[in-house]
């Protein structure tokens, strides 16, 4: 494994309370960044105090958004141990969004150290409360001192780690979330299958108005044919109709989760039936309507598998499953949580010590 320099932070901060921890509000003693220069390629890995990254205000990434990230978690097993889950996935996927957006790709095994060494230095921080981790968000973005749009001749790539609780206040609680008809996330040929901020951005006007209507998240439907549903809130998705279970396919304007493909891996092993292709709001509301639709989900990194209970699309309002979790949904989030956490065996070999 490649061994970057440490600068060591003078003192460790106070450890927040881990029974109250929330999403992505405190950070660890310290960071990883590395440079990027054309003619150089990336260099200089180090690990130094967390605190904040200087930058020019013409710096190309706050104006056109040049920037990608990931997001994984570190888990503390009963053992006392830390360890990843599937952490080159997202190696390879940052890799894939590095190459969309124009920024050189960092080598997925550079990226994999790196996160090893800075969570093997901040495992104080990983906290054992059950449901809490260590999220670990790496990120890139351009620095060039330019207002031109073009590729930017030098980047930072950056890796911080919060400890964090349950993504959603409603924890593993079904949430209420309707088909957003105005706005969409992405499009085909555009950044939908990268992990952009730019993604996020555009996300951001649906989800505040289905809050301020009391609604959790928003299901997406696609950019173009505005019919065929892609993803819920910032998370994949997954239906159970008539005991199989259909997933969007990935047609370039859905993010490949990490979460999703466990899920569809489990599922398969389990013997269930599964489907990755093209769904409609129409196909999905008549099944429910027709008393077909058993169980839904989301699938991510943050929340894990977040059960869906209500869906309200054109007027129409369906009950999933009764407004309860369902068995599969449940029985996905124990697996996946238990191979996480180390409480069960982790015949896939997902896991990763640090
Ligand atoms: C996830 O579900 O892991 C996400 O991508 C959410 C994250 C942007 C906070």
């Amino acid at each position: 494994m490649q061994e970057f320099p440490i600068t060591r932070a003078p003192a460790s901060k106070p450890k927040p309370d881990p029974k109250t921890l929330v999403f992505g509000k405190t950070f660890t003693d310290h960071m990883f960044l590395m440079n990027y220069e054309t003619g150089k390629g990336w260099h200089d890995g180090r690990i130094v105090p967390y605190g904040p990254i200087p930058m020019e205000p013409c710096a190309m990434v706050l104006h056109y958004a040049q920037e990608v990230f990931e997001g994984l978690k570190a888990y503390r097993s009963p053992d006392g141990g830390v360890q990843l889950f599937r952490p080159m996935e997202n190696a390879l996927r940052l890799k894939s969004s590095c190459e969309r957006l124009c920024i050189p790709a960092i080598d997925p095994q550079t990226v994999v150290d790196a996160i090893t060494q800075l969570v093997r230095l901040e495992a104080d921080w990983v906290p054992s409360e059950p449901g809490t981790s260590l999220y670990i968000r790496p990120f890139v973005f351009a620095t060039d001192p330019s207002l031109g749009v073009h590729a930017s001749h030098t980047y930072l790539f950056a890796i911080i780690c919060s400890p964090v609780g349950a993504y959603y206040a409603e924890g593993i609680n079904p949430v209420r979330i309707y088909v957003e008809d105005e706005d969409v996330r992405a499009v085909k040929g555009g950044t939908g299958f990268t992990k952009c901020g730019g993604n996020y951005a555009a996300s951001i006007r649906a989800s505040e108005r289905a809050e301020e209507q009391g609604y959790a998240q928003v299901l997406w439907l696609d950019g173009v044919h505005r019919k065929y549903i892609e993803e819920v809130g910032s998370m994949n998705v997954m239906f159970q109709v008539d005991g199989t279970v259909i997933t969007p396919t990935l047609t370039g304007s859905v993010l490949p989760g990490i979460t999703r493909k466990s899920c569809l891996e489990l599922l398969k092993s389990w013997g269930v039936p599964c489907e990755e292709r093209l769904i409609t709001a129409q196909e999905l509301f008549d099944a429910a309507e027709a008393g077909k639709l058993e169980e839904a989900w989301g699938t991510g990194t943050a929340a894990v598998i977040s059960p869906i209970g209500e869906m309200g699309w054109e007027g129409r309002h369906v009950v999933v499953n009764g407004g309860e979790i369902g068995a599969l949904t449940h029985k996905l989030y124990d697996t996946i949580t238990g191979i996480q956490w180390g409480t069960i065996p982790d015949p896939y070999g997902w896991t990763v010590k640090v």
